[in-house]
Formats: structure tokens, C-alpha cells, sequence
């Protein structure tokens, strides 16, 4: 699906659509990367609705079973979890990956967490590291925001000074030292994809001042802090980038890294969520 009819209506009437299913107000938006979403298993008396019973909202066309919104409690905190994501390099615009957030905001969500794979730019990361999103470069080359602003989704123009939340990373680090764990924290650049990037890119990014790389992230970021959102960002480091170990990069390093990770990433969530 390319073609939007993202505005305050159809925003409204899929919102609408979801409350009918749920007594639950949402507080925490979840938007998970590759081999995260296992997560959704955790998730108390969840409600399921499928991507496609939703009105107006995108249907994601790849990865089998995944298309579909998990509304229920962790630890407690009512969650909305997107099983599933949408990414630019599958052919959707960036306001596709825009609407579930904004349908997130009109159900109540005041923190988003996302994360993702990625690559690592920074020479002195690991993969295996996760790294606490500071910030981020958008060289998507587009925007969700483009086009006419309604101002009763945020202004025309939305400050992006603290895109990453100062209080939630802080709130991460505090979930992370009761795992005896550190985080890396740095830039990620998130660009369209789908091909890797070549060493010299990599070499650009890093000049640019990027630590880590990937294909996601951004455009949810952006609807985000547009909506007033605050945004907790981390990357699974899951492989280094193009041209800084002398090997070719494949999809299945990153799975397997991402698989091998899981557990305690998944763990550093559950200490996060109560502390958002
Ligand atoms: Cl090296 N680049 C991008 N764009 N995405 C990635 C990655 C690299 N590694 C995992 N995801």
C-alpha cells in the first residue's frame, strides 16, 4: 500500500476500531526489530487484531504470520505492541510507516520504545552490543511529515533537539546496571535500503559522526515526536558495517546475531517498560 489517507478522520476511525476491542488505555507504544518479537508472548491477556481488520491501516506484505496489533499489559503497564513493521524498502511510503503511530497517540500512548538491527559503524562496537539511540542522522532522503500539517497532529515544524529522550535512556541505563549491563550509546543513520552499504559509505556515515546503521527506525521517530511522543530508540548491534572486518555481510548474520542477543535484550526491556 502506497497511497495515504492518513488524516485526523481515518486516524480517529481506526483508533475507534481498536477501543471496541479493548477496555485497555495503551500507555506504552512498542515497535520491535528483527527476533523481537517474542516479546509479544509476554504480553498478559492480550487482545490480537490483525493489521487488515483495522480501518485505513497499512498491511504488511512480507513475513508471514506478522500483521498485528497486541494490546495488553507488561509488568503491569498497559502496552499496544505493532507485531510487525513497516519499511521503505518494501515499497511503502514513510507516511505508512506513520499512521499506526499516530493511531498509537489517539489511543493514549505518551512513550514509544523502537528498536532494531543494525550495523556497526563505531570501530570499537561489537556485535551483540545494543546501543542506546542518542540520536539519529535521516538520510531516508523523505519525511512522513511531508505534505500539508495538521495541527491538531503537532506543528508544521517540530523540533527534533532531543529526538531520543534524555529520561528514558536515563531509565534504560538504570534497567540496564540492575543487569550488571552496559549499553553502547550513539548516532544511528537510517537510510532506505535494501542493499547494505559499501565501504565507502560507511566511511561517510562515520565522518558524518553515525556509530551504528540500519533501514527502520527513523520515520516512526519523526510521527513520533511530531505527536508529542517521547521515544526510547535501541539498536541490537548485530554485525559491523561494510569494509571494517575483511568479510561479505548477510541477512543471516544479522539473524543470528539478533536470535543470539534475544534473551537479554528481552530482559532489558521488561526492566525498562515499568521505569517509562
Ligand atoms: Cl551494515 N546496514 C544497514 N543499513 N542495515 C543493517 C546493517 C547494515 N546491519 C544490520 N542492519
Amino acid at each position: 500500500m502506497t497511497t495515504s489517507k492518513m488524516n485526523a478522520g481515518t486516524i480517529q476511525e481506526a483508533a475507534d476500531y481498536i477501543r471496541s476491542k479493548t477496555d485497555l488505555t495503551p500507555e506504552i507504544g512498542l515497535i520491535l526489530g528483527s527476533g523481537l518479537g517474542i516479546l509479544a508472548n509476554l504480553i498478559e491477556d492480550a487482545v490480537s487484531i490483525p493489521y487488515e481488520d483495522i480501518p485505513h491501516f497499512p498491511v504488511s506484505t512480507v513475513e508471514g504470520h506478522e500483521g498485528e496489533l497486541l494490546i495488553g499489559t507488561i509488568k503491569g503497564r498497559p502496552v499496544v505492541m505493532m507485531k510487525g513493521r513497516f519499511h521503505m524498502y518494501e515499497g511503502y511510503g514513510p507516511e505508512v510507516t506513520a499512521f499506526p503511530v499516530r493511531v498509537m497517540k489517539n489511543l493514549g500512548v505518551s512513550g514509544l520504545l523502537v528498536t532494531n538491527a543494525a550495523g556497526g559503524v563505531n570501530t570499537s562496537f561489537k556485535p551483540g552490543d545494543l546501543m542506546l539511540l542518542s540520536d539519529h542522522l535521516n538520510l531516508t532522503g523523505t519525511s512522513p511529515l511531508i505534505g500539508p500539517n495538521d495541527s491538531a497532529l503537532g506543528v508544521r515544524f517540530p523540533d527534533m533537539s532531543e529526538a531520543y529522550s534524555r529520561r528514558l535512556r536515563a531509565a534504560a541505563k538504570e534497567a540496564a546496571s540492575e543487569h550488571d549491563f552496559n549499553f553502547q550509546e550513539g548516532v544511528y543513520a537510517g537510510l532506505l535500503g535494501p542493499t547494505y552499504e559499501t565501504p565507502a559509505e560507511i566511511r561517510m556515515l562515520r565522518t558524518l559522526g553515525a556509530d551504528a546503521v540500519g533501514m527502520s527506525t527513523v520515520s516512526e521517530t519523526i510521527v513520533a515526536r511530531h505527536a508529542g511522543i517521547e521515544v526510547l530508540g535501541i539498536s541490537c548491534i548485530t554485525n559491523m558495517a561494510a569494509g571494517i572486518l575483511d568479510q561479505p555481510l548477510s541477512h543471516d548474520e544479522v539473524m543470528e546475531t539478533a536470535d543470539m542477543v534475544k534473551e537479554k535484550f528481552l530482559g532489558l526491556v521488561l526492566s525498562i517498560i515499568p521505569k517509562m
